[in-house]
């Protein structure tokens, strides 16, 4: 019996309903206590951060290494039965890792603001079914609305008893120069790229103490959060960047002690919907930004699906408050 499971009640571990501000102590000797509102934690402690799987013995040769030519090789990877929300995948670079995360087994639900995805959503929704035996679901949410992100994200893991992953890639942009920016449309960009992400990390957060497995959280950056791109005239946006980079190592701080990696991927530029309608307005950076980086191109979303498996799964079971830079 695992730690956690000799601390916290069963009723309390897979209760679908609500638990009330639950007090707990510091495990370390700081002679303070913290109040987490909404969940149960276990008195005390750390939870247990899930190792990589073992590999079965039908995966195993008779020498006892791991057989070749079984399509469970690299175990750590598989994300069957594991439950990933994945926010701003409507579209674009969180549609993308979706379908990764599915192909790697995992449930998935994709949030985003769109009343509808995109077209491609419904394809990858049949493959998801058809040839991955798992399921894509999607659901209307804006990040910026934190009492309907919290209920839905507690009710996808009343639905499956659990919550293992999150990437949370809702995002906006805008180009502006900073001597005209509004307080209004500064307070905006920072409203859903940074208290969103916050937000919608501290709901999954939630989630996973409550059902005591551990997590993974992926926060997507940007290069944008670490450098002042060249002719990319968005100063709240880089800065918003930036912050969801701090903000990562902080929550992994924080909630390592549970269990909960937090780690951050910052892609350089994708083409996607937002780079597309910004090469619409400005058509010369279309050769300008693959001379700045030392690829010496522009990168397309199905390049990150790697990192986001690696992240959230097993594969990466000792890696927190890590920043992937891509690109750059
Ligand atoms: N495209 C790039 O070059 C690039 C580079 C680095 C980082 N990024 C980041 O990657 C992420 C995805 O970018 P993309 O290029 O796929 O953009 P995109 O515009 O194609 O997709 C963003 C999605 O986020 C959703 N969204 C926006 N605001 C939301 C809100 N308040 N609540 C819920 N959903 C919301 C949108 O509806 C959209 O579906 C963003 O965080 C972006 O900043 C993009």
């Amino acid at each position: 019996m695992s730690q956690f499971t000799r601390l916290v009640p069963r009723a309390a571990r897979f209760s679908a309903r609500p638990v009330t501000t639950y007090r707990y102590a510091i495990p370390a000797a700081t002679g303070f206590k913290r109040s987490v509102r909404g969940f149960s934690s276990g008195n005390p402690t750390r939870f247990p951060a899930s190792g990589p799987p073992e590999t079965s013995s039908e995966e195993r040769s008779d020498s006892g290494a791991p057989a070749l030519g079984t399509p469970k090789r690299l175990p750590e990877f598989n994300l069957a039965n594991k439950v990933v929300l994945v926010t701003g995948a409507a579209r674009g670079l969180g549609l993308t890792q979706a379908e990764a995360l599915l192909e790697a087994g995992a449930i998935v639900y994709a949030l985003d603001k769109a009343p509808h995805p995109s077209p491609l959503f419904d394809s990858i929704q049949t493959r998801a079914t058809h040839d991955f035996g798992t399921a894509l679901h999607y659901r209307q949410v804006d990040v910026r609305d934190v009492p309907a992100l919290n209920a839905l994200v507690s009710e996808i893991a009343d639905t499956h008893g659990r919550l293992d992953g999150l990437i949370a890639a809702a995002g906006i942009q805008q180009e502006t120069p900073a001597l005209e920016y509004t307080a209004e449309d500064a307070n905006m960009m920072f409203e859903v790229n940074i208290t969103g992400v916050f937000m919608t990390a501290q709901a999954a957060a939630k989630q996973m103490i409550r059902f005591g497995n551990g997590g993974s959280v992926v926060l997507i950056g940007s290069m944008s959060g670490s450098v002042a791109n060249r002719g990319l005239i968005c100063p709240a946006y880089n800065a918003s960047k930036a912050g969801v980079i701090q903000l990562a190592r902080n929550l992994a701080m924080e909630w390592g002690e549970y269990g909960i990696r937090v780690n951050t991927i910052s892609p350089g530029y994708i083409m996607t919907k937002m780079v597309e309608e910004l090469f619409e307005q400005h058509p010369e950076r279309k050769t300008e930004w693959p001379k700045q980086n030392m690829l010496g191109r522009l990168s397309s979303p199905k390049e990150y699906r790697g990192a986001c498996v690696f992240l959230i799964s097993n594969a990466s079971s000792f890696m927190v408050s890590s920043h992937l830079a891509c690109g750059c």
